[in-house]
């Protein structure tokens, strides 16, 4: 009815600017989508290095959709993914940069101390309008926004992209006992105007897909630590036997063993309704890796080599 028509006109029009904060994986990930989708985006990261390591990670993927796109016309290819890459600006100052945003996604470390003290800085130098979201995977979107003002937690949501952005279809959108209902609107509104379907969930450890993922993974782990078989033939496995598109080995070495570790030694230690479970105890292997800076693919080394 014209009710229908007249709010999602209005909510439309509700999110153009979107600053993300952290340019790692997930973050041009982000950007690179939102800007792909015609919005003007700002990616905010701590040091030129860093934004530039994001503009690469956007450049090679969009050069790989360009190809497909314009098979026969290298300069189309650059024409398109240029026009892509000139609707992101890249920033060192958090407070410029969010200082004019209908949303803020945030995707730095998985760390709730860095993240609180992040919003607090955005807090300070967003509009106050904002919609204000966080990508963790693993953290209570109610205690990442605590310290913030009733007003801007009504406003703060979770949206969480998969990896790899470009390519994965869901953003769950995780809403809090705070939000106004009108928030979760419009970032309904915006995964869909950039071209992905959500998934609502209420904000509980590992949401949807973590919490069924991470004891899948880590009892992949468990099976190599007792020697059941190797990760090769557990990835087959999954593969050929389960139809997964990764094992997860495979998939692990993907998300980042760092993350893998910070999400379950978070939920043992202190999960909501999870901690002391068996699913999530510390894995020897999995630490051993992180230990020695085996990361997976982002470091070159994991579970398998990629150099
Ligand atoms: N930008 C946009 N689209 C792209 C793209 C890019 N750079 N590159 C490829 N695509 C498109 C392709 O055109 C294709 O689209 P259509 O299906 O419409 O044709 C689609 O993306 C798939 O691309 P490919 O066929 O090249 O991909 P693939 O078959 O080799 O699969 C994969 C690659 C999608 C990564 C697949 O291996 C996969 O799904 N792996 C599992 C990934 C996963 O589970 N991720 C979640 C990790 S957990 C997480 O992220 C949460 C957390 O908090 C830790
Ligand atoms: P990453 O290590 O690739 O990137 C993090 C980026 O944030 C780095 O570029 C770093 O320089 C930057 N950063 C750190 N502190 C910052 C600060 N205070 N201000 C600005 N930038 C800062 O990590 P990632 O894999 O992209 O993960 C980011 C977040 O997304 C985490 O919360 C993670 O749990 C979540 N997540 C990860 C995955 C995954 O598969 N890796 C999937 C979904 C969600």
């Amino acid at each position: 009815g014209i009710r229908a028509f007249s709010s999602s006109a209005a909510v439309s029009e509700a999110i153009k600017r979107i600053t993300v904060v952290g340019g790692g994986q997930m973050g041009a990930g982000i950007a690179q989508v939102a800007a792909t989708f015609d919005h003007q985006v700002t990616l905010v990261d701590v040091s030129p290095e860093a934004l530039e390591r994001g503009r690469q990670y956007m450049g090679k993927s969009l050069g790989r959709v360009a190809k497909k796109k314009f098979p026969e016309d290298p300069a189309q290819q650059t024409n398109w993914v240029d026009s892509i890459l000139g609707r992101i600006q890249g920033s060192t100052e958090l407070s410029k940069g969010v200082s004019q945003a209908d949303l803020v996604v945030e995707a730095i470390v998985e760390n709730i101390n860095v993240k609180q003290s992040l919003f607090a800085d955005v807090a300070q130098a967003a509009p106050a309008d904002c919609i204000l979201a966080s990508n963790t995977s693993s953290l209570p979107i109610g205690r990442i926004f605590e310290n913030l003002s009733a007003e801007r937690r009504a406003l703060a949501v979770g949206l969480h992209f998969f990896n790899p952005v470009a390519q994965m279809k869901l953003v769950e959108v995780v809403r809090t006992g705070e939000n106004r209902e009108e928030t979760v609107q419009k970032a309904l509104d915006f995964v869909r105007a950039i071209g992905k379907s959500p998934a609502v969930c209420q904000d509980t450890p590992g949401f949807i897909v973590n919490r069924l993922l991470l004891p899948y993974m880590m009892e992949a782990i468990r099976l190599l630590e007792r020697g059941v078989a190797d990760s090769r033939d557990i990835d087959t496995a999954m593969k050929l036997g389960a139809g997964y598109p990764m094992g997860p080995f495979e998939l692990a070495d993907y998300v980042g063993l760092d993350t893998v570790k910070a999400i379950v030694d978070g939920w043992y230690t202190d999960g909501e309704g999870l901690k002391g479970d068996s699913l999530f105890m510390p894995s020897p292997k999995l630490n051993e890796l992180v230990a020695a800076g085996n990361l997976g693919v982002k470091s070159g080394q994991g579970f398998y080599n990629y150099k």
